[in-house]
């Protein structure tokens, strides 16, 4: 019987990918207010504005690889039950070659009518601009959760980590919820690992182990120790 390992990643993820994090020092939010692009006020009020920041996101797509940490996550699959939750709507995962992935607030690479959530299409290779409608008449948006808006996945994500022997945290300042409350779902019996260069959260630093390295270094020093056994759950 294969151990269960559910992997909980964030922007932080990313990072070592060339991608920006939301709220470190010169993250996104830095230099975007969440209001203006990433709300459906946002969407109703300026189309355009909205739609060009996600192209932009999505563009960048072609410019980054996987790193050392989505490849670790990936090699994890030979030994263990995995799912990848994420948070992140890049398709690093995917592009390592993970096979079971949960995207919490959706993803840069589809998108969708605003007549209908459950239909999805590839992003077209130019983006999306107002004007792009669905074959059902809406105007075309990426699938992203913005804020405000439900996260359809959580039920899909609290079910997977059921029964998981690991929880292993990689770069995520679990700021928002509903996603950053899998953080706390986690059986006792269950063995938090966290991977971030950041202090780990108060309220769990009694119950993890902390890589305190950059993703790229600690998931694969974290994937390591648990291959050679050294992690009992
Ligand atoms: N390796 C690992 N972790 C890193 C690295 C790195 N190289 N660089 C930064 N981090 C960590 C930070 O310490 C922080 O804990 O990644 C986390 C980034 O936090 P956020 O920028 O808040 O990203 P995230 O937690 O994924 O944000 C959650 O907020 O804006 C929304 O929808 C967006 O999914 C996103 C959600």
């Amino acid at each position: 019987m294969r151990r269960k390992i559910t992997v909980f990643t964030g922007a932080g993820v990313s990072a070592d990918s060339g991608i920006q994090t939301f709220r470190d020092a010169g993250g996104l939010w830095e230099n975007f207010r969440i209001e203006e692009v990433a709300t459906p006020e946002a969407f109703a009020e300026n189309p355009k504005k909205v739609l060009d920041f996600y192209n932009r996101r999505f563009e960048q797509l072609k410019e980054v690889e996987p790193n050392a940490a989505h490849h670790a996550i990936a090699e994890l699959e030979k030994h263990f039950e995995v799912v990848v939750i994420t948070q992140n709507v890049d398709n690093l995962h995917e592009r390592a070659g993970s096979s079971r992935i949960i995207h919490l607030h959706g993803e840069l690479s589809k998108c969708r009518s605003t007549y209908n959530p459950g239909k999805l299409y590839p992003m077209p290779p130019q983006g999306l601009k107002p004007g792009d409608l669905a074959p059902d008449g809406g105007q075309l948006r990426p699938h992203i959760v913005w804020f405000g808006e439900l996260v359809p996945a959580m039920d899909e994500a609290a079910e997977a980590m059921l029964g998981s022997d690991y929880l292993m945290i990689v770069g995520t300042s679990l700021q928002v919820y509903p996603a950053a409350g899998l953080a706390y779902m986690a059986d006792p019996s269950c063995r938090i690992l966290l991977v971030d260069p950041a202090e780990a959260p108060s309220d769990l630093i009694n119950r993890l182990k902390h890589y305190q390295y950059k993703a790229a270094i600690g998931v694969p020093k974290c994937v390591e120790d648990l291959l050679e056994g050294r992690l009992h759950g």
